[in-house]
């Protein structure tokens, strides 16, 4: 949380250092309009080297981001959907901004400083990502549209107190950079009126393998992680950090997505119906530290996460089920994407020895998420 200052720096130098004369550029225009007449926009955010990223004003959702492979063909490698309605009329959170609390909190309730809360509950027993209308489902306004070094759009929310039942008026910002190195830089900053608990973070749904629109289990994923929280039966932690090695979810070398996602024997499998954990990134919470590499030995394409967060939810699609349609007219099923989704841990809430999901005024929250790309 306080490396923010610090990691600002760097990031001006590099971009500094990076940038030159083929300097990244922003664009503003309108991206259609909800059932119900309001007006929605996107920025598109290019560089020299082929990458787009489209950011829409519904739920400050990376709406596309479009990545050239190995032999230089440009593909879209994230799900969604062609309109801004679609994404509220089949919410699967596809490359939204999540909040209040991104995952789950335990029975929707939590005690803050005495005091309980009660969320709906709108994922079995559970709440989930937010509540019944959570941030990406709403509208975020744009800010500002900067043109290179990095190309840069600034959106804002500002969550009233109580909304959804969260106590504190939320003041929420994301901003998305694209610079000339391939790196797709978000990072969320909120501040509140009372104390409060958030966890904020990107769903983007990623398929590297763009417009082929192979499934990932061929896909090569590591996880800078030793261990990792194992949940119950609707998919809260039990509190217990366990070590990955022996298991399935031991991603430390790179390991195919789907050749243990299968492997019944592990409880932990079943209960996600596959991958759908929260990891514990390995080194210091709030420094900017790689979590996770996926490969697509197919197109070659490459993508790095680094977080500052304490962990990432790693999770493979596997509620899609062939219903919804998407970009290209796909139809998305189990195990057609990757999501990695850094954030503090799932129920933080109600763990105490869990890193802390509060916020008290005064203090800036801060989740940087670097998304890099190259191919091999
Ligand atoms: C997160 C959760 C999953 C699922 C998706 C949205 O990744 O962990 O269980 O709810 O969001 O469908």
């Amino acid at each position: 949380m306080h490396m923010i200052a610090k990691l600002a720096l760097g990031t001006a130098f590099l971009a500094l250092a990076a940038g030159g004369a083929d300097a990244a550029t922003a664009t503003r225009a309108p991206f259609g309009q909800l059932s119900d007449g309001t007006k929605i926009e996107a920025v598109t955010l290019t560089n020299g080297h082929g990458m787009t990223a489209k950011i829409m004003t519904l739920g400050a959702t990376l709406q596309s981001l479009v990545v050239p492979d190995k032999a230089g063909n440009k593909a879209d490698i994230t799900l969604g959907y062609d309109s801004a309605q679609e994404y509220l009329s089949h919410p699967d959170y596809f490359g939204a901004s999540v909040g209040r609390y991104a995952n789950r909190i335990a029975k929707g309730k939590f005690t803050l400083d005495g005091k309980t809360y009660t969320l709906a509950t709108n994922d079995g027993p559970n709440s989930l990502h937010g509540g019944l209308r959570g941030f990406d489902k709403r509208m975020w306004k744009i800010d500002s549209v900067t043109s290179g070094p990095d190309a840069k759009v600034v959106l804002s929310y500002v969550s009233a107190d109580g909304e959804e039942g969260f106590p504190g008026q939320l003041k929420v910002t994301a901003t998305y950079a694209l610079d000339e190195n391939n790196e797709l830089r978000l990072e969320y900053k909120a501040t509140t009126s009372k104390p409060t608990v958030l966890n904020l973070t990107n769903h983007s749904y990623f398929n590297l393998s763009g417009n082929d629109a192979r499934d990932v289990m061929g896909d090569m994923v590591t996880l800078h992680a030793a261990r990792f929280t194992p949940v119950g039966a609707t998919l809260i932690p039990t509190g217990e950090r366990r070590a990955v090695a022996g298991t399935p979810f031991d991603f430390r070398t790179p390991h195919r997505v789907g050749d243990r996602i299968r492997d019944g024997r592990d409880q932990q499998i079943r209960y996600g119906r596959g991958y759908d954990h929260n990891f514990i990134v390995d080194g210091k919470a709030g420094t900017l530290r790689p979590a996770a590499v996926v490969e697509d030995p197919v197109s070659g394409r490459v993508m790095e996460i680094s977080v500052t967060a304490p962990g990432i939810q790693f999770y493979t699609g596997n509620f899609l089920d062939g219903t919804f349609v998407g970009k290209n007219s796909r139809a998305y099923r189990q195990g057609d994407a990757i999501c990695l989704e850094p954030g503090v841990f799932p129920d933080s809430p109600n763990h105490p020895d869990f890193p802390t999901s509060r916020l008290n005024p005064g203090q800036t929250y801060t989740n940087t998420i670097v998304y890099k790309f190259s191919t091999k």
